[in-house]
């Protein structure tokens, strides 16, 4: 069995939020789907809110405190993303947009993610195809077609109304057929990754070092072999 990893991001403000539970109607949906396609899934849902100062500090001294470290590398790590805003004036908020802000720009290339966002007005609907959608295009991510909005109107006692539900399980849908056709994630890059081969640098090509590690002699074959030293 297949194990997939969702981070689940809510920037809504209010609480209880309106965006938070659409959040949690779309990682239903989307878990749902992953189990039928036989996946474990483990779900990781962020309030973002709890992390606002942090983000704040992350982008005035260019550092995330730890707890915003543990949270930005559990949504670079996971298998996909479901990204969840309040329509702020027009456009997504501004916790939303800083939190995006502060991941490094390289780290959701090519990663699913499923936009959706909660408004008081079903007017401001294309917010997510005129702001949200072209931020997750900027950063290189595969957005799914079905991006959710939900507006007052789309709610009845605190669960999907009608065709609320069916445009959540299209679009989880969407993303469960994205992440399923790509291998598990391996996690969040490593920051402190080796990618110098020190050995060729100081002209040592013919050192041996186990194979496998950074400055192992290069593969017959590879780009290295062969080239003379310095
Ligand atoms: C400062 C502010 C600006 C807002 N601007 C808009 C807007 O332009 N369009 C809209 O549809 N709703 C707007 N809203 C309403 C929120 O998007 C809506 O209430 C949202 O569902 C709140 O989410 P929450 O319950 O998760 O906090 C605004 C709300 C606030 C507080």
């Amino acid at each position: 069995m297949t194990r997939r990893t969702l981070a689940v991001i809510s920037a809504g403000l209010s609480q209880p939020s309106s965006t938070r539970l659409l959040a949690d109607q779309l990682a239903e949906a989307t878990r749902d789907e992953l189990v039928r396609r036989g996946a474990e899934v483990e779900l990781r849902v962020v309030d973002l809110r709890e992390y606002a100062h942090d983000v704040v500090n992350n982008l005035l001294t260019g550092f995330a405190p730890a707890a915003l470290r543990e949270v930005l590398d559990s949504v670079t790590g996971a298998d996909g993303i479901i990204a969840v805003t309040p329509i702020f004036s027009a456009s997504y908020n501004g916790l939303f947009k800083s939190f995006f802000d502060v991941l490094d720009a390289e780290s959701l290339i090519d990663r699913p993610v499923l936009i959706a966002a909660t408004g008081g007005t079903a007017r401001h609907s294309l917010a997510l195809e005129h702001a949200v959608r072209p931020m997750f295009s900027y950063l290189r991510a595969v957005v799914v077609p079905t991006a959710v909005f939900a507006a007052p109107e789309d709610w009845s006692g605190g669960t999907a109304d009608g065709a609320l539900r069916g445009r959540i399980r299209r679009a989880a849908g969407e993303l469960a057929d994205q992440i399923d056709r790509r291998l598990p994630a391996t996690g969040p890059a490593d920051p402190f990754a080796l990618t110098t081969d020190f050995l060729q640098m100081l002209g040592r090509d013919d050192v041996p070092v186990t194979p496998g590690r950074t400055g192992a002699p290069p593969a017959p074959g590879s780009a290295r072999a062969g080239s003379p030293p310095g």
